[in-house]
């Protein structure tokens, strides 16, 4: 058993990229509690995410989601943790959650992940025109950092959410148990 990782998975990925339906899916496959980080800022902040995004701006977002992972980072245990697509742009962030678990890094390509988010009016980052060359921009930013991130990367595209789901588990317990 590899004593030094800890007993989570932990999710990243661009927003899209089925973190949180993947993550309820494997979380009861593997018999982990599942958790999400967008959902514990605003259930926190008891307010929306766009909404704080609106009155805060995004640093004030980030430094939310800084602040909830210190407060995780003991405290998690047999948790899938879904992120915030954002999360790990910090490397504070990246190096924790590195520290925490296992890093999966759901990869989409440009296409699947505009037709994913098209409709969607969640997402601050995203209002308004041109979703195209928004998705392409933060995409080239963001690849390397989540690729950096991550201890496994995981492309989704033409997958289903079993499929994604059985190539995690598989790759976390050969990480268990085989070194
Ligand atoms: C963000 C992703 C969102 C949410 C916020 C910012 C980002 O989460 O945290 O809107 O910067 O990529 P999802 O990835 O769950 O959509």
């Amino acid at each position: 058993m590899n004593s030094k990782l800890k007993h989570n998975i932990i999710l990243i990925g661009f927003m899209g990229s089925g973190k949180t339906s993947v993550g309820k899916v494997l979380a009861k496959q593997v018999s982990y509690n599942f958790s999400d980080t967008d959902q514990m800022l605003e259930k926190k902040a008891r307010d929306t995410i766009n909404h704080i995004f609106s009155i805060h701006g995004e640093e004030y977002f980030r430094n939310m989601e800084t602040d909830l992972l210190k407060e995780l980072y003991s405290n998690i245990n047999n948790t899938v943790l879904s992120t915030g697509g954002g999360l790990p742009l910090r490397e504070q962030n990246s190096k924790l959650l590195k520290e925490m678990g296992y890093v999966v890094f759901l990869k989409a390509t440009k296409q699947t992940t505009i037709k994913r988010l098209l409709d969607d009016n969640t997402r601050p980052l995203l209002q308004g025109e041109e979703l195209g060359k928004k998705v392409e921009h933060l995409l080239e930013i963001r690849t390397p950092i989540y690729e950096k991130a991550a201890h496994k990367i995981v492309a989704t595209d033409d997958k289903t959410i079993d499929q994604i789901v059985n190539l995690i588990m598989e790759a976390y317990l050969k990480q268990i148990y085989l070194k």
